[in-house]
């Protein structure tokens, strides 16, 4: 056996280090598919179970929260979808705040009034805003709708209460569920891991009452496990170069693929209202991007440099609310003024200021209407020119841009607008290419191990 493996790994140590190379290559330019966003290393959502009353019949009160600590990823329609599946013969009597899709089997209590779910595996899905007051509670009622951690103070909370019981007398009272899912693509859950009881506060903080018990549990999200095609692309240009480096050809579909339909600019499709607002009719451009963002060098001064970035919506069918645009540049450290949009630097690692996260002033242009005259928003960015600027070798564009969470398409290095006079090639910055070589050396070490795993 160890020999056959150690044959197999000769044999194949050349062409899994190509292919290691190959895909941190591709990584680098086109749309990264990691398993964890380095702009938010501890970005999770949160499902908290809190046991508010356990009643003498053995059933339970619970408040469940979803709480998204994402630093800039949000949960966009159609909403979180809850789900879970129960140990014994639970069933949910009532529930406030939010509802599940199927009442399911109430068959055992014919001649009673039935509970709300009897199902095994309950889908909970929120209320929508124009509930019955009498049905709503506290942070409910949004469609499903999370904003991230840094938008809203008050958004990124969704809640419900429920009272659950059991429909077997002869079980042990109502347990802790497995098996959770936020039904979102691209996230997956932990176990329950019971956690101190969750406090309240009463009467303007002076008192403070418990839960009897708090579960969380913890969801991640992974743009690998989602695996969505991309959604947005990038396009650039230079006040020092009059070619525009136009979004790369396909970067969403291609217009001549079967299946991909799109409308020309000006014209009205008549379609547009049958279909609903997650399916795309975007206008027909060579990249089929709903979304493209361009990043034009405006202006250079003496301290200072300005950057104009336009977000224009190119989907006839959707307005995006509480867009986010998060934006990696080495310059961002020095970020003087932002106007037109907020802006909040992401600090996750203390001394890497180098990306942020842009979105809309309430009101003004927090909704990125659908494709036409008003489909876009726009800032300008004056940054101060630190010791390491430079408009050589494309270094005033962005590293990596991302637009509600979704990596954009970015044009090859090769294409950036060029300082007039520049000689020779186009170089990819050597950092980076110098980690590439370390990393497939390490992994040429580690091949036995990894092979023998
Ligand atoms: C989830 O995010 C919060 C806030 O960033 C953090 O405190 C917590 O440790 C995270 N949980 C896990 C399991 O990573
Ligand atoms: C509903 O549940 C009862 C007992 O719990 C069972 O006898 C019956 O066959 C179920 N009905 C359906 C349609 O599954
Ligand atoms: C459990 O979730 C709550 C959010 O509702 C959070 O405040 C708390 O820190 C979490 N506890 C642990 C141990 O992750
Ligand atoms: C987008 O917003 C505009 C202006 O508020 C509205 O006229 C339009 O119907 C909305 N479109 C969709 C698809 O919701
Ligand atoms: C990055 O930002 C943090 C918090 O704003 C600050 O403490 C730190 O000094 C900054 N680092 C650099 C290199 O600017
Ligand atoms: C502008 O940039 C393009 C693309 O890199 C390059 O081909 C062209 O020569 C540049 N124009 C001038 C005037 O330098």
């Amino acid at each position: 056996m160890e020999v056959i493996s150690c044959w197999f790994v000769r044999k194949h140590r050349l062409l899994y280090i190509i292919l290691v190379i190959n895909l941190f290559w591709c990584a680098r330019f086109m749309s990264p598919t990691y398993a964890y966003d380095s702009l938010d290393p501890n970005g999770n959502i949160t499902i908290r179970w809190d046991v508010l009353q356990e009643n003498e019949d053995s059933s339970k009160d619970i408040r469940i929260s979803i709480v998204n600590y994402q630093l800039f990823r949000q949960i966009e329609e159609p909403g979180w979808k809850l789900s879970w599946r129960w140990a014994g013969s639970e069933v949910i009597w009532n529930m406030f705040g939010a509802e599940a899709t199927e009442q399911g089997n109430c068959s055992v209590f014919k001649g009673r009034v039935a509970p709300h779910c009897c199902e095994k595996e309950p889908v909970i899905i929120d209320l929508l805003p124009a509930a019955p007051y009498s049905m709503q509670v506290a942070n409910c009622c949004r469609a499903g709708i999370l904003t991230s951690i840094t938008q809203h103070p008050n958004k990124y909370v969704s809640a419900f209460l429920m009272h659950v019981g059991i429909a077997d007398p002869s079980d042990a009272p109502p347990g802790m569920p497995t098996a959770f899912s936020i039904g979102v693509p691209g996230y997956t859950c932990g176990e329950a891991v019971q956690v101190l009881p969750t406090k309240f506060t009463q009467d303007q903080g002076r008192r403070t009452t418990q839960a009897f018990a708090t579960w969380n549990v913890t969801c991640s999200y992974s743009q690998f496990r989602a695996s969505l095609a991309p959604r947005c692309c990038v396009s650039l240009s230079a006040f020092y170069n009059e070619t525009i480096v136009k979004c790369p050809m396909c970067s969403c579909a291609c217009q001549d693929q079967p299946k991909t339909q799109c409308a020309k600019a000006g014209e009205s499709p008549p379609t547009m209202l049958q279909l609903s607002p997650n399916k795309l009719l975007v206008q027909c451009t060579n990249h089929m991007c709903p979304i493209m963002v361009h990043w034009h060098i405006k202006q250079s001064y003496t301290h200072y440099w300005r950057v104009k970035v336009t977000v224009t919506n190119l989907n006839y069918i959707r307005n995006y609310s509480d867009w986010y645009l998060v934006v990696l540049h080495p310059n961002f450290r020095s970020v003087e003024q932002v106007f037109s949009f907020n802006y909040k630097p992401l600090n996750v690692y203390e001394n890497i200021n180098d990306s942020g996260v842009f979105y809309g002033i309430q009101y003004y242009n927090d909704r990125l209407l659908q494709s036409g005259k008003n489909g876009n928003v726009q800032t300008e960015i004056l940054m101060h020119k630190d010791t390491d600027f430079s408009f050589k070798e494309g270094w005033g564009f962005p590293r990596k841009i991302s637009f509600n969470g979704q990596d954009c398409v970015m044009p090859s290095p090769n294409d950036y607008p060029r300082l007039p006079n520049t000689a020779g090639s186009f170089q990819s910055q050597p950092p980076a290419s110098m980690l590439l070589l370390l990393f497939a050396i390490h992994m040429f070490l580690n091949v036995d191990r990894l092979y023998k795993m």
